[in-house]
């Protein structure tokens, strides 16, 4: 496989078996293949070859502490990389395959390379329920490695021209499945000990989490931006080109307006506005967030503002992704 510095072509393949073993093979021969999921599309790559994994960093830009989620097409598969508590499996078996990556401590055999844990004693896996998802990784036959198919910084893609922009020239393919149906990457929760603490707010929520485990689970201390726990959740992330403004109840001069709900921040233009969801419906919005985003970047707008969103269920994770989107750059 070439350098990722050196330019290479990307194909462009759909979701046939052909173009699925196609997309395998290059896994499997060190490539890096970006695929939907049912959350975001990830950049994907065969998480034992530290190869293939030192690409990824380097074809996203991402730093190097920042380790990687494996994902498996079965929990059977999950179970034996990572050693689970009753409330890890409780949770594996309830919410996966779907959008829910586990933290645990990592087998001591675990074939995943150790520059993909970034030197954690602890795993990251995810069994994502995307049909497309689970063929190519049962095809691969190896978790396959996957971030977010953006640049590190960016906006994470929801459909194949998302990935395309940001990735073309870099990668050897991308997989298309149409767009991402939730929108907002996956709960990351960290089983680790005797504790189940939230890390980064997603597709499923806190509400369903407590149902399972009788409690809600518990928050990161508030000091940990450097913490090993959350490697890679630093403050600003998934921005966009435009400077945000968050809880806007009315719209200034230069800017274009994201929406939410049927009334509209006061003075806001049709022209320059676009709608999360005109019903408020959270689930909705989630999976217009980076899509609209990305739209309103691409018109060329210098400054969104945002109406409130309520930050209850997938709301959560919106406020998450909003509240980074619209932190002081780092530069
Ligand atoms: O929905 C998703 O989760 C998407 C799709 C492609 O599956 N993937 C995704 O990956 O969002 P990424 O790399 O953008 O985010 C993974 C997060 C990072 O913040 C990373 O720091 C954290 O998972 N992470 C990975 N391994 C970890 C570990 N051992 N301990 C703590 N956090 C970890
Ligand atoms: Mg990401």
């Amino acid at each position: 496989m070439p350098h990722a510095s050196s330019p290479v072509e990307t194909h462009l393949l759909g979701a046939s078996e052909a173009d699925l073993a196609r997309a395998s093979a290059i896994v499997r021969a060190g490539g890096l293949v970006a695929f939907p999921t049912e959350t975001v599309y990830g950049l994907g790559a065969d998480a034992t070859n530290p190869r293939a994994v030192a690409r990824i960093y380097a074809a996203k830009g991402r730093p190097h502490f920042n380790p990687l989620i494996a994902h498996v097409a079965s929990r059977e598969e999950a179970f034996a990389l990572g050693q689970f508590n009753a409330e890890a499996r409780a949770l594996a078996e309830t919410f996966w395959p779907g959008p829910l990556t586990l933290v645990v401590p990592v087998e001591p055999d675990c074939p995943v390379s150790e520059l993909a844990r970034a030197g954690l004693p602890s795993l990251a896996l995810r069994v994502p329920s995307h049909p497309v998802a689970l063929r190519l990784i049962a095809a691969a036959g190896c978790p396959i490695v996957a971030p977010s198919a953006n640049r590190s910084g960016h906006v994470s893609p929801t459909d194949a021209a998302h990935v395309a922009a940001d990735l073309d020239g870099r990668i050897e393919a991308i997989v298309d499945g149409g767009r991402a149906m939730i929108g907002v990457e996956s709960t990351i929760l960290a089983c680790l000990e005797n504790e189940v603490i939230l890390l980064r707010a997603g597709g499923i929520s806190r509400a369903q989490i407590a149902r399972i485990i009788g409690r809600e689970p518990a928050d990161m201390p508030s000091h940990s931006e450097n913490n090993p726990l959350a490697p890679g959740r630093l403050a600003s992330h998934y921005a966009p080109k435009a400077r945000l403004r968050l809880n806007a109840t009315h719209v200034e001069a230069d800017e274009a307006c994201l929406g939410f709900g049927p009334v509209w921040p006061q003075g806001s233009d049709e022209t320059r506005r676009l709608s999360l969801s005109l019903t408020g419906d959270l689930v909705e919005a989630a999976a217009n967030l980076y899509h609209h985003l990305r739209a309103l970047d691409a018109a060329g707008y210098a400054r969104i503002c945002v109406a409130p969103i309520p930050a209850e269920g997938l709301g959560e994770a919106i406020a998450d992704r909003l509240a980074r989107a619209a932190a002081p750059r780092i530069p």
